[in-house]
């Protein structure tokens, strides 16, 4: 619903939004993964360096995790995770639907941490090709099969991002510490808040935290209402992980850069299973409860 008079640039973006967004989000019955959203409204910001990490993170407890590069025209997690882009989202999207467990299966590369990736196209201009309505069926289908779906996300509002945040669980906002990212940061959350998304299912990540730019963590609260969840530091480390395709999580396990992607998987990893407490008293079962009965 929209509320008249508003400005004409909101009419349109809750128009596009409502384009954007059109079915359902989970597939009844089945047990449906969380979808996390990676998103920063700028570039350089550290949202691919984050969105890897998370994944392989969650990927080292166990997590059967499927990565979704979105950045349709400059998608780099291929590189980033050191893998060749053997099949891609626009080959997914010229098979077409539907799409079961099978074929997007065969649409996934398997990463060495066990993360399986669907990589973006390798040109700008196959990006056209890929539909937002197939990718809100590929998003359902991705979280009946396996235990969390992490989105890397290309700069602002793009319809196809829109129609992500539409369907994630959880939303990661990736700020850095200058005046312009956390302008931008702000305007971010901003806009989530106009779009209706639940506030607690926001997470505020602020990367290259350390830096000493004059910018202290109150100054962050101030700017953009509110403190950071998590906080990444700046590593040398990076760089070089990136060029070898081997995120830091798993290459420099003992940095604080990895501590603080395991602090935001955390945030989304599956509870552990509580063990089963044998109950006291209880009756025999099984073959006790037999042997019991013959003596
Ligand atoms: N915490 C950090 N420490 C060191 N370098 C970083 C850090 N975060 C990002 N970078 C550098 O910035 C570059 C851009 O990050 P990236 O994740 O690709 O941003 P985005 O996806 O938002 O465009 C990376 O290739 C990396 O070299
Ligand atoms: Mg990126």
């Amino acid at each position: 619903m929209i509320t008249l008079p508003q400005s004409s640039e909101q009419v349109a973006f809750t128009l596009e939004k409502v384009i954007a967004r059109r079915k359902g989000l989970a597939v009844p019955g089945k047990a449906n993964a969380p979808l996390v959203a990676v998103l920063g409204p700028k570039g350089g910001t550290g949202k691919t360096l984050i969105a890897t990490n998370l994944a392989v993170a969650l990927a080292q407890r166990d997590a059967n995790v499927v990565l979704v590069d979105l950045d349709l025209q400059f998608g780099d997690i291929g590189l980033a995770l050191g893998m060749s882009p053997e099949h891609t989202m626009y080959d997914l999207m010229r098979a077409g639907p539907p799409f079961d467990h099978e074929k997007l299966e065969r649409h996934l590369i398997r990463h060495s941490s066990g993360v399986k990736v669907l990589i973006a196209p390798t040109r700008p201009d196959q990006a056209s090709a890929v539909s937002i309505d197939y990718l809100r069926d590929i998003y359902a289908s991705l979280r009946t099969m396996c235990d969390a779906v992490i989105v890397d996300t290309p700069p602002g509002f793009t319809p196809e991002v829109i129609a992500t945040i539409d369907v994630s669980t959880e939303i990661c906002m990736v700020g850095m510490l200058d005046s312009l990212s956390l302008k931008n940061t702000k305007l971010g959350l901003e806009t989530l808040d106009l779009m209706g998304y639940d506030t607690d299912h926001v997470s505020l990540v602020l990367n290259r935290a350390d830096s000493r730019v004059g910018i202290t963590h109150d100054d962050v609260s101030m700017i953009v209402g509110r403190g950071p969840d998590v906080s990444i530091p700046s590593d040398r480390e990076i760089p070089r992980s990136i060029n070898e395709g081997t995120p830091i999580v798993a290459s420099k396990q003992s940095s604080g850069a990895a501590k603080a992607f395991r602090a935001l998987a955390d945030r989304y990893a599956k509870p552990p299973a509580p063990k089963p407490t044998p109950l006291r008293g209880a009756p025999p079962s099984g073959v006790r409860a037999l042997m019991g009965r013959r003596r």
